[in-house]
């Protein structure tokens, strides 16, 4: 197949890399977890919030209750991700093994439709679904936590909510990393928020800086006193609509009063003698990743070791096939029907993997969707907790670019979401990762936008064994499906197993992109013989993840990062 938008495809994986490079330097008051810990652990992408996370444990809350205040608090102290604006997915499992998972994505604004943003010839209107009003899916967050904390809390939810504001007007000091970050948004916060001051200082921002936002602090209080209500209605709605209506948005107060979280069935499968329980639809992080489990099951991945070339090969030929197939059959099931039987049907699976040939890469030209009948990962960011009962969250939340749109919603001191690229602005045209879609994830009103957030929970024989998840944009899934691989494959600890260089390849651009110093060079060339091309670039994903073993909880937080874990 002839694909005309390679070379843009590349460029912006590129692109993509390079923002990822911005995320190294990490809080040196970020903590890598000691453990075994007992009582409770939580990993989030920064250490307020995951002190946070931990007081609420200590207090006597449950995973859940510990999640919704990390969620507030990461919408102080890591505003790039963490947010009231964006929204997410969470996968629970309960100490007895119940599982669940909440729905809370985005969805498209009632104003919404298939061509929104084309210009009059038919082509995307370059950067239309990233920085505009109209980038904005209806967010979700707040009703989720809303919804999390209705069903499974147990602590006050104003007790919840409270340590998001203290962080908030009390202000706390900026890591080396988020001073980058935000040095980095200035010029686009100042030219998408004319008037505004968010964020915005006459000089730049260094490391110590206080970071203090009152006008969030108000929201959060609203949020704290009316609940779902504070959010979706009165003031909050009010600035939201007429921030909206002053940008050209699509988001209305009857978007928002519309607004719900979706609780549905966690999908799930086996990896050898583990239970995968994972994100159904509308992400394709779930099904892409019980895909890639069941395509390299069979090979002697513990024998070959860990980033040898055969490894890689045979995994890069797993995601190869397994991102055709989210390209064509991915979308919110609400709206499309996704065929997930016949996805994770084990022999549609093995004879995908038939074409796979040692001697030479199957070029992606060649594999096209199955046919059925009927980078800085600083833009999303995930969090694992376990309580001391065993409750397990794993919550992956998003604005999507860093920063979302970079528009503040004037007054109420909070960043919207883009996460409107997500959805296929026409068949066939990559989005800011590369991803390509058509029908299944066409823009509609009251459509999800399809994601690749993979929070999941393991478990073996049935006792919890893993909590996992990351931001990365399209190299979500495969930093997932390695950080597992790196633990039931290749032995590694928790840490080392989020620590690991990864590598990624998603069907279209057709290249292998590594971590610097990802592969050694012998393996490198012996891929390139056969046809691989490698493309070194930045730092990819921030996993925080949580084994289980029977001495106790330890963590893994992603150096990449300002990621900590702390645990009692
Ligand atoms: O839902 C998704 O798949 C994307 N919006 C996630 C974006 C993301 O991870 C950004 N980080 N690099």
């Amino acid at each position: 197949m002839h694909h005309p938008h390679l070379l843009k495809q590349a460029a912006i994986l590129l692109f993509c890399a390079t923002i990822l490079q911005t995320a190294v330097a990490q809080d040196p008051a970020a903590k890598t977890p000691d453990g075994p810990f007992r009582n409770g652990m939580v990993v989030c992408a920064t250490p307020n919030a995951s002190k946070v996370g931990l007081d609420i444990l200590k207090k006597g809350g449950n995973a859940v209750d510990a999640a919704v205040a990390v969620q507030f608090a990461l919408a102080v102290t890591h505003p790039e991700a963490g947010n009231i604006g964006g929204g997410g997915f969470m996968v629970y499992r309960s100490a007895k093994g119940n599982t669940n998972t909440l729905d809370f994505r985005e969805k498209g604004p009632a104003a919404a439709s298939a061509n929104m943003f084309l210009d009059s010839a038919g082509n995307v209107v370059k950067d239309m679904s990233l920085a505009t009003h109209q980038a904005s899916g209806v967010p979700g967050s707040v009703d989720g936590m809303v919804e999390a904390h209705r069903k499974y809390g147990k602590l006050k939810w104003a007790d919840l909510v409270q340590p998001a504001i203290d962080l908030a007007r009390k202000g706390f000091a900026i890591s080396r990393r988020l001073a980058g970050s935000l040095n980095w948004g200035g010029p686009q916060f100042r030219k998408l928020n004319p008037g505004k001051t968010y964020f915005l200082k006459d000089v730049a921002w260094k490391e110590g800086d206080l970071l203090v936002q009152e006008d969030l602090a108000k929201t959060l209080e609203l949020i704290r006193d009316k609940g779902r209500d504070g959010f979706y209605a009165g003031k909050v709605a009010d600035e939201i609509a007429a921030e909206m209506r002053a940008g050209n948005g699509l988001i209305s107060k009857a978007d928002l009063q519309n607004y719900h979280s979706v609780w549905r069935n966690a999908i799930t499968g086996k990896y050898k003698d583990y239970k995968i329980i994972t994100m159904p639809p509308p992400s394709s992080g779930g099904i892409a990743l019980l895909q890639l489990l069941h395509s390299v099951e069979k090979y002697p991945l513990h024998r070959w070791g860990h980033n040898q070339d055969s490894t890689v090969q045979l995994i890069v030929e797993a995601e190869r096939r397994v991102y055709a197939d989210r390209s064509k059959y991915l979308g919110d099931p609400d709206f499309y029907k996704v065929p997930v039987d016949s996805l994770l049907n084990p022999t549609y699976l093995d004879n995908r993997m038939k074409t796979f040939n040692w001697n030479a890469a199957t070029p992606s030209s060649s594999i096209q969707p199955g046919a059925f009948v009927g980078y800085e990962s600083d833009q999303t960011t995930h969090y694992s907790i376990v309580d001391k009962e065993g409750n397990s969250v794993s919550i992956t939340t998003t604005l999507n670019g860093s920063f979302g749109s970079k528009i503040l919603v004037g007054g109420a001191g909070f960043l919207l979401n883009n996460e409107m690229d997500d959805f296929s602005s026409k068949p066939g045209v990559p989005n800011m990762f590369g991803l390509i879609g058509g029908k299944a994830n066409s823009i509609q009103a009251g459509k999800r936008m399809l994601s690749s957030m993979t929070p999941t929970i393991i478990e073996k024989g049935g006792k919890l064994f893993m909590v996992v998840g990351t931001p990365g944009g399209s190299t979500i899934i495969t930093s997932v499906f390695q950080t597992i691989l790196n633990v039931i494959e290749f032995d590694e600890d928790m840490q080392q197993a989020v620590t690991s260089k990864r590598f990624h390849h998603q069907w279209l651009p057709d290249q292998v992109n590594i971590e610097k110093d990802a592969l050694d060079p012998a393996a490198i060339s012996k891929l390139e013989q056969k046809g691989y091309k490698i493309i070194s670039g930045g730092a990819s994903g921030r996993v925080d993840a949580i084994l289980v073993t029977k001495d106790g909880y330890y963590g893994g937080a992603d150096p990449r990062g300002d990621d900590t874990g702390l645990g009692w």
